[in-house]
């Protein structure tokens, strides 16, 4: 399957976060119902998922959503107890998956305690034990879709500028120490990324109208223009991080 960049990625722009995260949630309900098997989606972490959260816990989602045909991992996590307000994992516990009917077997949380250079090489034992296969296969994504947000640094996941973690080209699942953000952090690498049917960035806000800007151009500077997928790239952002106006 060729590979995707961020150069021909699709652009849409909604009004505002809210019709961001309807976007995702209508996106995601139309790609679950439709699946013939399990869906494997690895979310993304920050605030920006928790308007979806919340509308995939509500009535209008959760009661239609196909939960135990879906695996949710995590795209990158703070290594911090799950309990911790700063835990990715945490978060979509408290917003979405405490709130719904799921097996817990679908949700795989990277690991928050112990020494995080093997958490992450555990979580990496976890990815391959659900795509039953220790390297991935070009023609096999492991992820059905990642969704990933965007940092004002260029950072998506955890990949930060600056850190090793960005010329890991072997790894699934690494640790970065961001020099300009607080915690130690367990991350997706680029190639577990790129193993993916589609990737979702969701963009709100005017602050990153211009880190949007550079990263949709390529700019090599910014980590998350280095993101790849075997499929499609797509940008979901507002019309504040679009920098349009919109009324
Ligand atoms: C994290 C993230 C990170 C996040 C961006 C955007 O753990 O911090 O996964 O990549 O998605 O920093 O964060 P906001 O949504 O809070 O702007």
């Amino acid at each position: 399957m060729p590979e995707h960049g961020v150069q021909d990625a699709e652009f849409t722009v909604l009004k505002d976060a809210d019709a961001v995260a309807r976007d995702v949630a209508d996106r995601l309900m139309e790609r679950a119902l439709a699946a013939k098997g399990p869906l494997s989606v690895a979310l993304s972490g920050g605030s920006t998922p928790k308007k979806f959260y919340g509308l995939m816990a509500g009535k209008d989602y959760a009661d239609r959503f196909p939960w135990e045909r879906v695996h949710f991992f995590y795209g990158d996590d703070r290594f911090v107890p799950h309990d911790d307000p700063d835990s990715n994992a945490g978060m979509a516990d408290r917003l979405l998956f405490s709130k719904i009917d799921i097996p817990a077997a679908n949700i795989h949380p990277m690991p928050d305690s112990g020494d995080a250079e093997d958490a992450a090489r555990a979580y990496e034992r976890n990815l391959k034990e659900y795509y039953e296969a220790d390297t991935l296969d070009p023609g096999r994504p492991l992820f059905d879709i990642v969704l990933l947000g965007l940092g004002e640094n260029g950072h998506t996941a955890s990949l930060f500028p600056r850190q090793p973690v960005l010329h890991e080209r072997e790894r699934w699942v690494a640790t970065c120490v961001p020099d300009d953000a607080p915690h130690t952090r367990l991350t997706l690498t680029y190639p577990a990324i790129a193993s993916s049917r589609e990737v979702w960035f969701l963009v709100t806000g005017q602050g990153k109208q211009q880190v949007l800007e550079r990263v949709r151009a390529g700019d090599p500077a910014e980590p998350a223009s280095h993101i790849v997928s075997e499929g499609r790239i797509t940008f979901l952002a507002d019309s504040a991080a679009a920098g349009e106006s919109r009324t």
